[in-house]
This record gives C-alpha cells, sequence and structure tokens, in this order.
C-alpha cells in the first residue's frame, strides 16, 4: 500500500461543526412549507450541494415548485445559514483538528480541502483557516457535488498527486462513496453504523495518530 502523501479534507462536519447549521437552516425552510426533516433524514443531505439537497427535501415533503420558487428557498436558506456561520470564530474549530493539522504539516504531507459548499472560503476565513491548505477546492470550482468523485479528483490534480496517494477525511455517506469512486483511501469522522464503507472511522480527529492514516490499508 502507498504511503500517503497528502490528506484531504471535507468541510461540514469534519473541520468545523456546520453540518449542525445547515440541518438547523434546512428545518426551519421545511417547517415554513408545513412539514418537518429528521436527523436520520438529515444524513442523506451531508455532502449533497444545496440545490440537490433542496429537491431531496421538498421530495420529502410532497411539495412541488416552480424553479424559480426553488431558487428564492435555497436563496432564503443560505440567509438563514450564513446569520448562523457568521457568529462563528476559531473556537468553533471541531476537537482535535488543530493539533492533527500540526502534526500532518510535521510529517511533510499536503492538505486540499475538498468541499461542495460555495461558503467554503468564508467559514475557513472566520475560523482562522484559509491559509491552511495547499489547495482548496469548493463549489465554485465544481460542476457536479458529491457522491460524484469530482471534487476529491481535482483536489489532487491541483496537488500534483495520485488518488493512491490522497487519504480523505469524510462525514458524510455521500463524501465517503465518493472518495471511494475516486480511488482514494477513507477515514469517516462519525460512526461505523452510519460510514459503514470508510476504511476507518473515528469519532473525531483526538487520538487519530497521523501515522496511522499515512498506511491506511483499504479495507477488505
Ligand atoms: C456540504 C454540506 O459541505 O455543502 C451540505 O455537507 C451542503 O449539507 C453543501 O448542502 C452545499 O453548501 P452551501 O454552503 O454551498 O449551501
Ligand atoms: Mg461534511
Amino acid at each position: 500500500m502507498n504511503k500517503a502523501k497528502a490528506f484531504l479534507f471535507d468541510l461540514d462536519g469534519v473541520i468545523v461543526d456546520t453540518a449542525v447549521f445547515h440541518y438547523q437552516a434546512w428545518r426551519r425552510m421545511a417547517n415554513s412549507l408545513g412539514f418537518d426533516i429528521s436527523e436520520h433524514f438529515n444524513e442523506s443531505l451531508k455532502g449533497v450541494s444545496r440545490m440537490d439537497s433542496l429537491n431531496l427535501i421538498l421530495a420529502q415533503g410532497g411539495v412541488t415548485l416552480s424553479e424559480e420558487q426553488k431558487l428564492a428557498l435555497a436563496t432564503q436558506k443560505n440567509e438563514w445559514y450564513l446569520e448562523l456561520v457568521s457568529q462563528m470564530t476559531p473556537g468553533d474549530i471541531l476537537p482535535g483538528v488543530t493539533d492533527f493539522f500540526v502534526q500532518v504539516k510535521a510529517a511533510g504531507l499536503k492538505t486540499a480541502l475538498g468541499s461542495v459548499s460555495k461558503n467554503a472560503k468564508l467559514i475557513l476565513e472566520r475560523i482562522g483557516m484559509l491559509d491552511d491548505f495547499d489547495a482548496i477546492i469548493d463549489g465554485t470550482k465544481i460542476e457536479r457535488g458529491k457522491p460524484d468523485p469530482e471534487v476529491f479528483l481535482k483536489g489532487a490534480e491541483e496537488l500534483g498527486l495520485q488518488p493512491a496517494d490522497c487519504v480523505v477525511f469524510e462525514d458524510a455517506v455521500a463524501g465517503i462513496e465518493a472518495a471511494r469512486r475516486a480511488g482514494m483511501r477513507t477515514v469517516g469522522i462519525g460512526t461505523p453504523e452510519i460510514l459503514t464503507e470508510a476504511d476507518l472511522v473515528v469519532p473525531d480527529l483526538r487520538g487519530l495518530a497521523v501515522n496511522e492514516a499515512i498506511e491506511l490499508p483499504f479495507k477488505v
């Protein structure tokens, strides 16, 4: 097995807990249309683009709307989301992330962000991590959201590396699938019951040794 030369990180739910804010904002929108969305259903929205998420939620609520109405709702959701994001500080970085990055840099690994969010740079700026990545691939640079592998393939390409050189850190089922389709090894952040396809699952980055991730084998 290749030793990894780069780690590719998802943003929402891996670096920072914005997954909760996405859920709150989508829930507010669903409630305004007269239905609710569960936390379990929310798992299927993680890593999925804004418009794809909206379509899944409307289907869940049995609501049919015009493209114009959908755009207005997506804009409204994003405004609610940004209200929540605007309160964020470096204190919102998830446990273990800062220490892990120190070790990653010390080990000489490259880092990339692989997020389908169009708000990724704004969030990185708010938490003071904009300069911590050698490459940033976000929702403004890709055409297809996860589970399409585009975001991670572009990350490897921008770093000048092959997929086999990369390990991806993801909290979303769609994100693990995207990384696997890109031919990359995966560390799931969350629970093994949900992230069944990840090569390794940890609750967060506390206590994960960089060397273990560098030498991570594909799950058999
Ligand atoms: C992903 C989130 O990172 O970004 C999804 O997991 C979200 O929940 C997607 O829908 C798009 O984000 P944004 O910020 O462009 O609406
Ligand atoms: Mg995520």
